[in-house]
């Protein structure tokens, strides 16, 4: 499986942050929010990632995470000229992908949980048109939201609704098989212009080919598009992290317990970060421990 982390969009809702920046590169806690999704990638066992963001940040990008090599990664970059919808990312990346399933994750998404890494490793041995992974929330109206049977069984999806028929939100995490990336070819844009994922995800799910995976209640996921929503990642990331003592989405230390680096060149990596920073002590520690 091959994944995809889309980082484009206008980043309107964040103005003026986003004036100069791209929202994805922009501060939560003490690393840029695009680390977070990339950690989630890399726990999934993806090591070939494409990085789609537009013309004005890719180069941002490029000097952030280079080719991905120092992470044991192959890193891949493309241009989403305008923010046509996140289900034309599936097009972008079609060439990319090859043969390959794919794994989508949203650039603004943070995942966390002990069992989350299992969780995707099942999905992804498992995928036959989409599955769509599902996070209770009190305020599914902001997002897509999953229509479940009574055996729990997705029938449907609605975007945004303003009468939601749950309360389970469809995070901005998608896996599908590679014949089902065509179908955002089959799309036509919604009332805002956009090629919306959530019709790409009700097409197969029509189709009897999507599944829902439900993240459990030990598991947190926050998406980072407001100003109170990426104040309140960058808390949840500093409590978590100082009662801890442990870091979220620390990528050297993610890439050297996937077993994607080994000690010399973590031990390298720890050489270019200052101890100065909280991040840099930590990959140290690791090093030295
Ligand atoms: O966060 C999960 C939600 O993401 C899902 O529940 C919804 O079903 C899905 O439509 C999406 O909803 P949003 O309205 O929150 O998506 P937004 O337009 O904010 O875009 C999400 C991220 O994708 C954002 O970081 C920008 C990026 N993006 C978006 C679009 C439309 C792109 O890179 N290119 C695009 O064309």
């Amino acid at each position: 499986m091959r994944g995809i982390l889309l980082a484009g969009g206008s980043g309107t809702r964040l103005l003026p942050l986003t004036t100069i920046n791209s929202k994805q590169l922009l501060p939560v806690y003490d690393k840029p929010l695009v680390y977070y999704p990339l950690s989630v990638l890399m726990l999934a066992g993806m090591r070939e990632i494409l990085v789609i963001t537009n013309s004005l940040h890719i180069e941002s990008f490029r000097s952030l995470l280079g080719d991905g090599s120092h992470l044991g990664l192959d890193l891949q970059y493309a241009v989403q000229d305008e923010p046509r919808g996140i289900a034309e990312s599936l097009l972008i990346g079609r060439e990319f992908a090859g043969d390959e399933d794919v794994c989508l994750i949203l650039g603004d998404n943070i995942f966390y949980g002990q069992g989350l890494p299992a969780a995707l490793h099942n999905a992804a041995e498992t995928v036959d048109g989409c599955t769509v992974f599902g996070y209770p929330v009190s305020d599914p109206e902001r997002f897509g939201v999953a229509v479940l049977d009574g055996d729990g069984e997705l029938v449907d999806i609605v975007e945004k609704p303003t009468a939601p028929p749950s309360n389970i939100a469809v995070t901005g995490l998608y896996m599908y098989s590679n014949d089902a990336l065509g179908y955002a070819e089959k799309i036509s844009p919604s009332a805002r212009g956009e090629l919306e994922i959530s019709d790409v995800n009700r097409l197969l799910v029509q189709e009897g080919r999507g599944r829902i995976v439900q993240l459990g209640r030990g598991n947190a996921w926050l998406d980072a598009g407001t100003h109170d929503s990426l104040l309140e990642a960058s808390q949840y990331v500093q409590v978590l992290q100082k009662r801890q003592g442990m870091q979220i989405a620390c990528l050297e230390e993610t890439a050297f317990r996937m077993g994607y680096i080994g000690m010399d060149q973590l031990s390298e990596l720890a050489d270019r970060l200052s101890t100065g920073s909280m991040y840099g002590r930590h990959v140290r520690s690791l090093v030295e421990a």
